[in-house]
């Protein structure tokens, strides 16, 4: 009788059948007995055997070892040939149909017997699998190791570039512009007060602890007489922006983000329901009395232009400067604690405007000033 394949555990990788048949006849089956399988292992094991064993048709072999490069493209065609009984050059023609079709990416390397890995990417077609490649290619040895989907590659990417560009020195800027690093709580906003005549807060949303109210307390401290303070507070940690905003300013109006493109978020916030998100609330608070030249739109509708900020905050620096161009004229002093980089941009693209932005992240900080010297640069 053929020996069913058992692995230590117990699970059976070859025979169940018969296996089953001995244990309800009260017959002793040959066993072999195969130590320490990986899952990887017994998945090798159970092809090896089928296809050695089994009189398959030239169609099924090349099925299985379809098969086994979608399992493991990195693999070189000489170890998936070995692997699966086949000559190499039949392994070659599979691996072409394949990639030809999007189902596998073609690598420019694979792992050989060596055993070194390469990052092995699931793509849904051949667009992600010529973007899978494109983004490899940029992350050269920061790729990372075994399964990653294209998503994971572009975040990667995205901060690979983030960190790059932060990494150089300061930039110069302008007298009118200051963009500093500093915790926002222990800032000293003293050469400020009552002078600004807009506010820009982005905080963290969702911090537990006293952000929200020093937040309030600074605006008020520096924003002149009818001021403006404009506060992205998130959907579930509203009531907390407006409690203690509302203790120091008045509450004015409700403006929405409808952000076009990614805009949209899958958020959780307190519900256990996750939400497909397509708005951020904006909340204005005045210290006095809202006075605006302009017509205000309490929708606004921009594209979302996300990548900036090194952690994935930004907030579309169009909004940010329609929102100075409402509440302020040439000249007005435009404060922005916990700035980021895209808020900066935003502001500074309003001509004319003082602004002081204060951000505790070394990275975030290097990123905005950049970025503000770039969009302030004489063309
Ligand atoms: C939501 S992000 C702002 C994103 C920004 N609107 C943009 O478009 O890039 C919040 C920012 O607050 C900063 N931050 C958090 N706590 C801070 C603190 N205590 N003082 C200063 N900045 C702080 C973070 O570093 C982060 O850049």
């Amino acid at each position: 009788m053929v020996p069913i394949l058992v692995a230590q555990d117990g699970e059976v990788i070859d025979g169940r059948l018969r296996h089953e048949i001995a244990v309800e006849h009260g017959l002793t089956c040959p066993k072999i007995l195969v130590g320490r399988l990986t899952d990887e292992d017994r998945a090798d094991l159970r092809l090896a055997v089928n296809l050695y064993r089994r009189h398959l048709t030239q169609a099924q072999v090349r099925e299985l070892v379809a098969w086994d490069l979608r399992r493991r493209p990195e693999a070189s065609d000489r170890c998936v040939a070995k692997r699966t009984g086949v000559n190499h050059r039949t392994v070659a023609g599979v691996r072409r149909s394949l990639e030809e079709r999007g189902e596998i990416l073609h690598l420019p390397e694979r792992a050989g017997a060596d055993g070194k890995r390469y990052p092995v990417v699931i793509t849904n077609g051949e667009p992600q699998a010529r973007a899978a490649a494109r983004l490899l290619h940029e992350l050269g040895e920061d790729a990372p190791d075994g399964h990653v989907n294209v998503r994971t590659l572009k975040t990667l990417a995205h901060k690979k570039r983030v960190e790059a560009e932060a990494s150089g020195p300061e930039a110069e800027l302008p007298t009118n512009i200051t963009i500093i690093r500093a915790d926002v709580m222990k800032y000293d906003w003293s050469p400020y007060e009552g002078r600004a005549r807009l506010a820009i807060v982005d905080a963290p949303w969702e911090r537990d602890d006293d952000l929200p109210r020093a937040l309030a307390e600074i605006c008020h401290k520096v924003l002149a007489e009818n001021g403006v303070a404009c506060v992205y507070s998130g959907q579930a940690s509203m009531p907390a922006w407006l409690e203690a905003f509302g203790r120091m300013l008045k509450y004015e109006w409700l403006l929405v983000s409808l952000n076009t493109g990614d805009g949209k978020v899958r958020c959780h916030g307190a519900a256990k329901t996750p939400i497909c998100s397509a708005f951020r609330p904006i909340l204005v608070f005045s210290k006095g009395v809202l006075r605006s030249e302009k017509m205000i739109q309490d929708v606004l509708r921009v594209p979302a232009d996300k990548g900036n900020h090194p952690q994935g905050w930004d907030q579309p620096s169009e909004e940010v400067r329609r929102l100075v161009d409402t509440f302020t004229a040439v000249g007005d002093l435009v404060v922005s604690p916990c700035c980021g980089v895209n808020t900066a941009v935003g502001v500074v693209a309003c001509a004319g405007r003082e602004f002081v932005g204060v951000d505790a992240d070394v990275q975030v900080v290097k990123l905005a000033r950049r970025r503000v010297a770039e969009a302030v640069k004489p063309r």
